[in-house]
């Protein structure tokens, strides 16, 4: 078994916005190996959505090299990306991860059909979660943390290997924040997923095995005594 599950080697990608051209990652290097949590952190604008977004194939780089699974990212198409983000890597994008159609209930077993899985522990999830009442109810019905909460339901129902996570605890309050974050953390290490997990909450950041910040374009071990 490949246990490393990211091995990106200088990535660049930019955005073109009318004539400007903005270099957001530039040479960024990262390994991540199986059962292993990092934390990006880097302040707002500084590509940690891009990066994510380059990781679970959303986005291409324009250079450097990616391997997820073990498998070059030249060597995946659409399809591929597409089967691996149903299957092995959940997102857990800074917003919209629900479908706004579908109760919490059925976006949690929408997902897991998705993984073809044809059983799953969703209720059981929703309760450690502490969002048990709101099966019933719709993501327009929920609050932020509460919504936040039910993503990451369905990011673990799914089954991964790998969890992208932008910003999991972002919209929780400071209670909930930490009341959520050891769940986070149980169910990861529990399942020995990988996790990149982009997060402003020391408390999150801490639970990691590393944190990297991302600082012009590329990542780098986070120092404290350097940042603060
Ligand atoms: N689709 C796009 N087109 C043009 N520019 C973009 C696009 N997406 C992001 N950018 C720019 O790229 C830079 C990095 O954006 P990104 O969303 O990756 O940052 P971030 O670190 O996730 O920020 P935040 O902490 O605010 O979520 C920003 O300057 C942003 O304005
Ligand atoms: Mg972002």
């Amino acid at each position: 078994m490949n246990n490393l599950l990211i091995d990106a080697r200088d990535l660049s990608r930019s955005y073109r916005n009318g004539r400007e051209q903005i270099a957001v990652l530039r040479g960024l290097s990262l390994e991540l190996q199986r059962g292993e949590a990092v934390a990006v952190i880097g302040p707002s604008g500084s590509g940690k959505s891009t990066l994510l977004n380059l990781l679970n194939g959303l986005l291409g780089p324009d250079s450097g090299q990616l391997r997820v699974f073990g498998r070059d990212s030249t060597q995946l198409d659409d399809d591929d990306w597409a089967e691996l983000r149903r299957t092995r890597i959940a997102t857990l994008f800074q917003d919209s991860n629900l479908i706004p159609t579908l109760t919490v209930e059925r976006n949690i077993a929408f997902r897991a059909g998705l993984a073809g899985l044809q059983q799953h522990d969703g209720d059981a999830l929703l309760q450690r979660l502490g969002i048990a009442d709101t099966a019933q109810r719709y993501p327009d019905q929920l609050s932020g943390g509460q919504r936040q909460r039910a993503a990451l339901a369905c990011a673990f129902v799914m089954q991964p290997e790998l969890i992208l996570a932008d910003e999991p605890t972002g919209s929780l309050d400071y209670d909930t924040a930490q009341r959520v974050a050891p769940l986070f953390f149980d169910a990861i290490r529990e399942r020995a997923l990988g996790a990149l997990i982009v997060t402003h909450n020391p408390e999150m950041a801490q639970r990691c095995d590393r944190i990297l910040e991302l600082r012009e374009g590329a990542l780098r071990p986070w120092d404290s005594a350097v940042s603060s």
